[in-house]
């Protein structure tokens, strides 16, 4: 995606600078050429060696080299980048691009540069909140500066909130969709997914869900964000990261995830449910922890009400996707969904393939709609999830 795309990945005195090592490796997967200039601070946290062995050229810190004199031209650098991505900036260099302070090499490229300038801001939840960070960060996109939002998570500081470099998975679709001209796509439409597992308490302690983590829903909230789509992701319990760009509403059970994806659909194009949903909750909730007899136990479950099924019916014009994971006669019963849930498509997942399904990274899809089937080869789950969303604005298109 990023083929022969000049990179200028800045890195700063953060402890995020480890995740770097992966973006840059990322990029280069890409196809993209990368050069790292890193400011003197963040050598403390990331080895030259190792941004110099995963980038395939040595890396720059100083404004010359102190054995021969030679000088690191900034400008020269600025002219040969297609993009400037400071990944992880924290709140110290933010404030100095906004006040032109050009007292590294890496602030001085920054001034110097032409290209398409990204940040992915990392800093503790305080510093990010802090007016002055959040001033600078405004300043910064008035001036055309991408910015790709922190996400929620677990700090290095041990408190958690807002201020969590973005993963390097999203920071490379975001610089992708930045250079590409799928930029715009979806932008002005709005989306939601669902994702994850519900949770159906039994009482205040146990619950009934299933082994969804919710990567595939999260990949393709942030593909659709990434293509300029407004996201909303319903999600159930996940320890995953928010993508940039995307809106999240965290919910529990099946019902709850019914009420706000409903609510959410009513002003949108379009829905993706990738959700595992439970199809039956324990029809009462004990409001206390149920204590053991010697007898054995009968939970009592009710069904659910169907979220997609609902969507279906109100959908009109608007694009419905659904996924189907099954182990017997897959596409028949997949494209029994499609018909009764009234999908624009189906992507099927079968358990039977390896690689495919729940936990991994990975995942072997078929796409399947009234036209016929198309599968997949096994890709990763961000790799798949930009198929269904090139599928998704293929039907945009043809509608538009
Ligand atoms: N779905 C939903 N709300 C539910 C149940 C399912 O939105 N209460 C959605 C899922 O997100 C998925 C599709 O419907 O897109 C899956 O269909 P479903 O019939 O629930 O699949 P299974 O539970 O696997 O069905 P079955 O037990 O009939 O095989």
């Amino acid at each position: 995606m990023l083929k022969g795309k000049h990179i200028i990945l800045g890195i700063t005195g953060s402890i995020a600078a480890y995740k770097a090592a992966v973006l840059c490796r990322l990029l280069v997967r890409e196809g993209a050429e990368v050069r790292v200039v890193m400011t003197p601070l963040a050598k403390q946290f990331i080895t030259p060696l190792t941004m110099a062995t995963l980038s395939k050229h040595p890396i720059l810190v100083e404004f010359f080299n102190p054995e021969n004199g030679e000088w690191n031209s900034h400008v020269s650098l600025g002219e040969w980048a297609d993009c400037l991505l400071i990944a992880p900036a924290t709140a110290n260099t933010l404030a100095k691009m906004v006040h032109g302070i050009a007292d590294n090499l890496l602030l001085t490229t920054y001034l110097s540069a032409r290209s398409a300038v990204a940040v992915a801001p990392a800093m503790d939840l305080d510093m990010y909140a802090h007016p002055a960070t959040q001033r600078n960060l405004d300043e910064l996109r008035s001036r055309g500066v991408a910015v790709v939002e922190p996400a929620e998570g677990e700090l290095a500081s041990g408190l958690s909130g807002k201020g969590r470099m973005s993963e390097p998975e999203d920071i490379v679709r975001f610089v992708d969709a930045l250079l590409s001209e799928k930029k715009k796509s979806l932008s002005g439409k709005r989306y939601v997914v669902t994702a994850g597992a519900t949770i159906e308490a039994i009482d205040p302690v146990r619950f009934i869900s299933n082994h969804s983590t919710g990567k595939m829903g999260y990949a393709i909230a942030s593909a659709l964000a990434a293509r300029g789509a407004s996201v909303t992701l319903v999600s159930g319990r996940t320890t995953l990261p928010v993508p940039a760009g995307v809106e999240r509403l965290d919910v529990l059970s099946a019902d709850e995830m019914y009420r706000a994806t409903v609510e959410a659909f009513a002003d949108a194009d379009g829905a993706v449910m990738c959700a595992a949903v439970a199809d039956y909750t324990p029809a009462e909730v004990a409001d206390r922890k149920l204590k053991k007899s010697d007898d054995d136990m009968v939970i009592r479950l009710r069904r659910t009400r169907d979220i997609a099924a609902e969507l279906g019916r109100t959908k009109g014009g608007r694009i419905l996707v659904g996924f189907a994971l099954e182990t017997d006669n897959e596409a028949a019963n997949a494209a029994d969904k499609l018909r009764r849930k009234n999908f624009d498509f189906v992507v099927l997942n079968s358990l039977r393939d390896a690689g495919a399904g729940f936990r991994g990274d990975t995942n072997k899809i078929t796409l399947i709609d009234h036209a016929g089937e198309e599968p997949l080869p096994l890709m990763s789950k961000s790799e798949a999830a930009e198929r269904i969303v090139d599928k998704i604005e293929n039907i945009t298109t043809a509608r538009a």
